[in-house]
């Protein structure tokens, strides 16, 4: 390809990770004299043509910055909401805009929602490259994506703190972890923690078992259970068509459900912490740094050999180009033999199996 100039825009739910795969990108677009300019605002910046310049000013000192110096949205421009008429479709316009800044490729960092968004532009004969980003891990195709090394050491160091009020007050402490519909998180973090019980929506969880796991502890001599609870997770039975639409406040429901079964049956003190966006703020740790900076880097030398249309999907410790159609709409959860979930149990973790 031809390439001179690449646009790059950070869209969905932000992560840390995200500064240092856009500094990654620059340099590397740099390096191979490429221009680099960046949308604000996710796909919202893309479609209001909001351009700022990525050049080495911008791109210094950003590698161990949270958040994302492009700011980020979850405007959708097949429905993108305006003020009179609810939402519009504005792909046409994003197409127009990628023409008028005379672009040779779109670089969009995101989850499950962009690369949705990033295949229908691709459709639309523009040339698109995604990055994967997102706390959840839950992008089919890739090994891992940038942002879940660091939400899951927060989720570990939450877990690990709990242990000590949880002890001195003899408590059930049920910590609420981010994770969307996959347990990634949940797992990752209450393993390394030394959670007492995981739960997570792949596993419908029994609040019996969960109870019962609990006071087998109490019998043996601890006096207090860290519970490591996925947002997403839900009780044996509950049909998940019904809060298929609803918030992340509305899952905390069936958290707070859980907090008082599990007190009601124990009989022991329960308390509740959600870790919410603390997940997401903060500087990314050296893993994420350097899953960014490889993603990114090798992004560019994908738009370079005329390679687009594709996911910079981690495989070991290569990254491969996975087209966008392999990816889009499908989600990666934590299958039910996976190692994690064997050596959570070997260690007794009880999963809440019913
Ligand atoms: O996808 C990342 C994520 O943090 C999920 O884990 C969580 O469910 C959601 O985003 C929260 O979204 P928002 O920042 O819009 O509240």
């Amino acid at each position: 390809m031809g390439c001179g100039l690449i646009g790059i825009l950070t869209s969905g739910g932000d992560c840390p990770g995200l500064n240092a795969a856009i500094r990654a990108v620059g340099k590397a677009a740099h390096s191979m004299d490429m221009e680099v300019i960046g949308f604000r605002d996710g796909f919202r910046g893309l479609v209001e043509n909001r351009t700022v310049r990525l050049d080495n000013a911008a791109l210094s000192g950003i590698l161990t910055t949270g958040g994302t110096l492009l700011g980020t949205s979850r405007d959708k421009p097949h429905r993108f909401p305006v003020a009179s008429s609810g939402t519009m479709n504005m792909v046409p316009v994003a197409v127009e805009n990628y023409y008028r800044n005379h672009l040779d490729c779109l670089v969009c960092m995101g989850g499950n929602g962009t690369q949705k968004n990033a295949l229908r532009l691709a459709k639309e004969g523009i040339n698109v490259i995604t990055l994967p980003k997102t706390i959840d891990n839950d992008i089919w195709g890739t090994d891992v994506s940038f942002g879940f090394d660091t939400a899951m050491a927060v989720g570990a160091e939450a877990v690990d703190r709990l242990h000590t009020t949880a002890d001195s007050h003899q408590r059930i402490i049920v910590v609420e972890l981010m994770g969307h519909r996959a347990g990634w998180l949940a797992l990752g973090a209450g393993i390394a923690g030394g959670a007492d019980a995981i739960l997570i929506p792949e596993i419908p969880y029994s609040i019996e078992a969960v109870a019962e796991a609990i006071l087998v502890r109490s019998r043996h001599g601890k006096r207090f259970s860290i519970v490591a609870l996925a947002e997403g997770a839900r009780p044996v039975g509950y049909d998940e068509h019904d809060d298929e639409e609803e918030t992340n406040d509305f899952w905390h429901v069936h958290s707070l459900n859980l907090v008082n079964k599990l007190q009601e049956i124990t009989k022991l003190e329960a308390r509740y912490t959600a870790l919410g966006h603390l997940q997401r703020g903060g500087t990314p740790t050296p893993n994420d740094r350097l899953l960014a900076t490889r993603v990114g880097t090798r992004c560019v030398e994908m738009i370079r050999d005329g390679v687009t249309n594709s996911l910079v999907a981690v495989r070991g410790d290569d990254c491969i180009a996975l087209p966008l159609e392999e990816t889009a709409g499908q989600l990666k959860v934590v299958p039910e033999d996976h190692p994690w979930i064997e050596s959570a149990k070997l260690v007794g973790t009880t999963l809440g199996e019913g």
